[in-house]
């Protein structure tokens, strides 16, 4: 029996809330700290929908540092899995201040109270965009870092940074997960990603064209050097992702503090889609064309990148089960049950 508490700052709680409930199934007592910026209270139902309970569930201000020391009062925390960032890329090129001031001034209150605290192990929801892009492909742990492409990305590397200060000066042990583009649903289609808004990502924004809310898929530029001239990346399902965090959590566990720990870890699918496969994918699964149209290049798209997550599994034993296909249907059959 586990028992220990753990406190999970969400912000997008699309992926905490798969995060959440595996913690809980593992007998972990989960704290969360939001301020519902982004998210709804209503995630906590459908969290409660799978596990029979909520979890502990707190609103506050991360940018206020007394609210997150009085919940450091309250709970004695072995880890911490810090979810919190603002990440819609567009915004953050849009408005670079909001994401400065609320994605490092969020971690730094945290990091402050965490290390007042004695609180020293923390998994960081990074990202695979702190890889400089001329690198060569593909990224492993090992590749340069820096020259990010828009201001979001820039708060994960200097997030990354400051971790690394207190992994050698504060003997904080820290893991950095960096992964890219997490798709989909908790099996038991409780927990979506169901944004009411209009999806930046291309995998919800293809189920609202399934979906009828949309007439057409549209396909940022397609004169790109990949199969077939359009983007491409490494999806990785959500399920798979989560794994990666309580692998990490396990092995910091094992760890025990009798050694320092610092570590990068890619959590990749290593399997690269481009968006007209997706199209196609879904096109097949549903016998139904999807209609696309071309439009401009987003300023901030990345070429065609993966990563190589052979440390992940060499260091965490971390082997992601779900395929692409797999992801879409589940997707598919959830739109079923909804429409
Ligand atoms: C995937 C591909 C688009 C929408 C984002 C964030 C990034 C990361 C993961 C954290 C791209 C194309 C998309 C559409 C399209 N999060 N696309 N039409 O941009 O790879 O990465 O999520 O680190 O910060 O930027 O994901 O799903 O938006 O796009 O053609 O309507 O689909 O050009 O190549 P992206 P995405």
């Amino acid at each position: 029996m586990n028992n220990k508490n753990i406190l999970v700052t969400w912000w997008l709680w699309y992926i905490w809330s798969h995060c959440v409930v595996e913690l809980e199934k593992n007998w972990y007592n989960t704290i969360i700290l939001d301020n519902l910026s982004n998210s709804n209270l209503h995630v906590l139902d459908w969290i409660k929908n799978i596990i029979w309970y909520k979890p502990k569930f707190f609103n506050i201000n991360l940018l206020n540092k007394n609210n997150i020391e009085d919940i450091f009062k309250s709970y004695k925390f072995y880890w911490v899995i810090h979810f919190a960032w603002l990440k819609a890329v567009w915004e953050s090129c849009d408005d670079p201040f909001l994401y400065y001031n609320n994605n490092i001034i969020w971690t730094l209150n945290l990091l402050e109270t965490m290390n007042k605290y004695n609180v020293k192990n923390i998994i960081f929801s990074s990202s695979a965009t702190v890889y400089k892009k001329e690198s060569i492909l593909p990224w492993d742990e090992n590749s340069l870092t820096w020259e990010t492409n828009s201001p979001y990305w820039t708060t994960k590397l200097i997030i990354e940074n400051l971790l690394r200060d207190l992994s050698i000066h504060k003997n904080f042990n820290i893991i950095n997960l960096r992964y890219f583009n997490p798709i989909w649903n908790h099996e038991s289609w409780f927990i979506w990603e169901d944004p009411k808004w209009i999806p930046n990502n291309i995998i919800p924004y293809i189920m609202k064209v399934v979906s009828w809310e949309y007439d057409h898929v549209k396909i940022f530029w397609n004169d790109y050097k990949t199969i077939d001239w359009t983007w491409v990346r490494d999806y990785i399902h959500v399920l798979d992702l989560i794994d990666g965090h309580l692998k990490s959590l396990n092995f910091l566990e094992k760890s025990n503090n009798s050694k320092w720990i610092f570590e990068n870890i890619n959590l990749w699918y290593w399997y690269w889609t481009s968006v007209l496969q997706l199209i196609k994918i879904t096109s097949n699964i549903i016998w139904k064309e999807i209609k696309y149209v071309i439009y401009p290049r987003r300023n901030w798209d990345i070429d065609e990148f993966y990563c190589d997550s052979k440390k992940a599994k060499d260091i965490l034993n971390w082997i992601p089960k779900y395929n692409i296909e797999l992801a879409i249907k589940s997707c598919l059959n959830y739109l079923k049950k909804k429409i």
